[in-house]
């Protein structure tokens, strides 16, 4: 009998989405009858707007999309995610610096699998979104982590940035706004870490995905274009996901120097070949249609956004800074760790949620999942009654800790 392992060590060092662990655990105890409100998804609940579901049912029709189409993605799509970069960043690309990805997650994969070679470091502001970590870790990087907390509503600054820096850094990840704390990089900031970075030489990776979901007077800054001293040694990650409530029909897009789309075009092309060329055509009607949809999900994200963190911060051993973007709440849960709760004593945030998902029936994601644990993060897109009954349940639960 062979004694090799039956998984490689590279694919095992691969941990479960936590996010997703957390909201099938939640959606399982739902199925069995119990009233969980789930707090875990990172996805609008609204439906796809009705012009782009009618541009995929047309492209059902033209047999010329039952075929294969090139990989990097439907010239007519590129085409339109450039015009749409230069229409919301400002930022002028060429639609051959377009590779059309299976949603901003394979662009993430993607992006870093074309960047890094072994040992090349990755400088990720914690805490950080899931999947960031396994894509580098795939690729053979090293992930370096800059820490934030409450304190400074989870914004990193040069100087830490700096502190982080060695010989081997090669790529920033920037993230605004962010996901999991909705933090968001006033354009002074993102061009003091942009300028920081050109200085060293390093590339930058940013994730643009939440770009038109911020509230309250914060604005959006495209890094690429706020620091033309980046030169080309930019890669923007981008998708419809967020901003059309298109999380299932899979389309993402990577922006970047041609020979990095080039080189990540030849990857895409022995993993997944073109995305479903249905979703490409809805993905072609979202992005050149204009942003209405998105200006009502945004009012009822920034009421809800409003609701929850006000209720948040009124719960004794909570505090939850105002999140600027996205639809993620990230609140300090610290000082509840350790206290007495209905006859236990959880030790860790993730312990924490546990109890609060067997006690009051709400499922929110730890904070260990995103590198701080202390913390939970709670995604306020989901409707407004449950969201007041979730956040209810879980205030009254905890007022019972000492
Ligand atoms: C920061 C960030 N980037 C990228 C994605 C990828 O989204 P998708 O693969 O659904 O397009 C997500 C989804 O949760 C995200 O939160």
């Amino acid at each position: 009998m062979s004694t090799r392992p039956r998984v490689s060590a590279r694919i095992s060092a691969i941990s479960e989405s936590a996010t997703l662990a957390v909201d099938a655990k939640a959606k399982a105890m739902k199925a069995a009858g119990r009233p969980v409100i789930g707090f875990g998804a990172g996805e609008p609940d609204f439906p796809t707007p009705g012009y782009i579901v009618e541009a995929a049912v047309q492209a059902a029709r033209e047999p010329r999309f039952h075929k294969y189409t090139p990989a990097g993605g439907l010239p007519e799509l590129k085409q339109a995610i450039a015009d749409k970069t230069r229409r919301d960043s400002g930022y002028a690309v060429e639609a051959s610096q377009v590779l059309v990805t299976n949603g901003g997650k394979q662009a993430v994969y993607e992006a870093f699998a074309t960047l890094l070679d072994p040992g090349d470091e990755v400088l990720v502001v914690a805490p950080y979104w899931t999947t960031y970590p396994e894509a580098i870790k795939l690729a053979g990087g090293v992930q370096v982590d800059v820490v934030t907390d409450e304190s400074t509503g989870y914004l990193a600054n040069v100087e830490q940035l700096e502190a982080a820096r060695t010989e081997r850094t090669k790529v920033l990840l920037f993230v605004s706004p962010s996901n999991p704390t909705g933090a968001v990089y006033s354009r002074e900031q993102t061009e003091a870490i942009g300028r920081w970075a050109a200085e060293h030489g390093l590339w930058v990776v940013t994730d643009e995905i939440y770009e038109h979901l911020v509230y309250g007077g914060a604005e959006f800054t495209s890094i690429a274009t706020a620091v033309p001293e980046l030169g080309d040694r930019v890669v923007i990650l981008n998708g419809v996901a967020k901003t059309y409530a298109m999380t299932g029909w899979r389309v993402g897009w990577l922006i970047g120097p041609s020979d990095v789309v080039k080189a990540a075009t030849n990857l895409q092309s022995h993993a997944t070949s073109n995305v479903a060329n249905v979703s490409q055509a809805a993905a072609l009607a979202a992005v050149s249609g204009d942003l209405s949809a998105v200006a009502e999900m945004r009012a009822a994200f920034d009421r809800r956004r409003q609701t929850m963190v006000r209720m948040l911060n009124e719960i004794p051993g909570v505090f939850c800074p105002e999140p600027k973007g996205a639809f993620y709440a990230y609140p300090s849960v610290k000082d509840l760790i350790g206290k007495e709760l209905r006859g236990r004593r959880p030790q860790s945030s993730g312990e924490l949620a546990e109890l609060i998902l067997e006690e009051a029936e709400v499922a929110v994601v730890p904070g260990e999942a995103f590198g701080t644990p202390g913390y939970f993060r709670l995604s306020y897109a989901l409707g407004d009654d449950d969201l007041v009954e979730g956040v209810s349940r879980m205030a009254k639960l905890l007022s019972e800790a000492r």
